[in-house]
């Protein structure tokens, strides 16, 4: 069990209940991390974490080199209620005292989903508590608000196992995507390349840590869709590259992993702040997000914005286009359950809530209009 802790934000549930605070439990099962979370919100918007853990499900996974669906959905089965009630316990609070119970309904394994969803809304039928279905990608957008106290509009890139999206922010429930990848995820191609390189899952951080003492300039490796007028992503050719680039020079040492980690995650964030510039470049023309503007925001979010190397370029890319810069700590890239607590209070605190018929939506795209990348393959057009 890892207790996520942002201990700065970290308040007791009775301090909030005194200052009229909304509370609301949050579930998450969407993939390999089952957690809960209580989260505070006061009438004027602002955020405060009361508990939130997380247990991670990598050492079921760890020995098939990928999430196993039915092993996830077992494992959130076997643990979700203990942790609900360490969530509720660690907050100093009690169910009657929640306000309302959120629960991730989707994207993600649906197996998962459905453990999740339903013991959110059997918690609230017992209790007689309003519910909120909650949109996982919607949960990572937010966040900022949680943490930064930020709000919309902002330029949101979106980077997780199994999503890479640029999306304009408008407000809370106004998404509008303005480019995605045509087919591997960020996140998918860093585990991937991990997998190559014989490293331990989740391979985002493996890779990150080995690329530190690396040569990022040792493997020419591509830069995908470096000028490309709109901002798509493709990452599997990259991930093609440091394959042949491995095999030419097999049987690897220390050294030639690090020097790969390196430069792939050097070409990686590379193409990631390319697609981003030209995301602003597009926005220049919105009122919303125009130079215009007193303050532009730039936020990433998901697991990969754990990434220093990623965030530094980000940073240097914010600043040279005139937009202040945003990311979650790093304990809150990843799933946990504060950020689906936190998504749907500013749903509630919006007069939202939803019926215990939800369904569960293992696909579920934050921008239901957006069209498929030009040329996304089968997995590009799910992203
Ligand atoms: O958001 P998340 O926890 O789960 C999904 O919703 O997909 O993202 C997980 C992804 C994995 O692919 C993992 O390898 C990647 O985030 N990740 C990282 C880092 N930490 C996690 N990628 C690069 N660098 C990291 N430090
Ligand atoms: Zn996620």
């Amino acid at each position: 069990m890892m207790p996520l802790a942002p201990s700065e934000a970290i308040e007791h549930g009775d301090d909030a209940r005194r200052d009229g605070s909304m509370l609301v439990l949050g579930i998450e099962t969407s993939c390999d991390e089952t957690a809960a979370a209580i989260v505070a919100r006061s009438s004027d918007g602002h955020g405060r974490i009361l508990s939130n853990v997380v247990r991670s499900q990598w050492e079921k996974h760890r020995a098939f080199g990928g999430v196993v669906p039915e092993i996830a959905a077992r494992a959130h089965v076997e643990c979700l209620d203990e942790l609900i009630a360490e969530a509720i316990a660690a907050a100093g609070t009690t169910l009657d005292d929640i306000d309302a119970i959120a629960a991730t309904a989707g994207p993600g394994l649906i197996g998962g989903l459905i453990v999740g969803l339903i013991t959110g809304k059997m918690l609230a039928l017992a209790h007689a508590k309003p519910f909120l279905a909650v949109n996982h990608l919607e949960a990572h957008a937010l966040t900022v608000g949680l943490t930064d106290g930020l709000l919309p509009p902002y330029l949101l890139l979106l980077v997780s196992g199994g999503h890479t999206q640029l999306i304009a922010v408008h407000a809370v429930g106004q998404y509008r995507r303005l480019g995605s990848t045509i087919d591997d995820a960020l996140g998918e191609a860093f585990d991937k390349t991990a997998k190559l390189l014989g490293l331990q899952m989740p391979g985002g951080p493996s890779v990150e840590e080995a690329a530190q003492w690396g040569d990022s300039k040792r493997f020419v490796l591509p830069r995908p869709m470096l000028g490309r007028a709109e901002p798509h992503f493709s990452f599997a050719g990259l991930k093609t590259a440091v394959r042949h680039a491995a095999l030419a020079i097999a049987p690897l040492t220390d050294r030639d992993i690090a020097d790969l980690c390196a430069s792939f995650q050097t070409a990686a964030a590379e193409a990631v702040v390319d697609r981003t510039r030209q995301a602003m470049k597009m926005l220049n023309s919105d009122e919303a997000f125009g130079p215009g503007r007193p303050t532009r925001h730039l936020v990433v979010a998901g697991g990969v914005a754990a990434n220093t190397a990623l965030r530094a370029a980000l940073t240097d890319l914010a600043s040279a286009y005139g937009y202040t810069f945003h990311a979650p700590p790093i304990s809150l890239c990843g799933d946990n359950a504060a950020m689906i607590a936190w998504a749907g209070a500013e749903r509630f605190a919006r007069g939202i809530t939803d019926n215990l018929d939800a369904p569960v939506r293992p696909r579920w795209p934050l921008d239901r209009e957006a069209a498929p990348a030009l040329g996304a393959g089968a997995k590009g057009a799910k992203a």
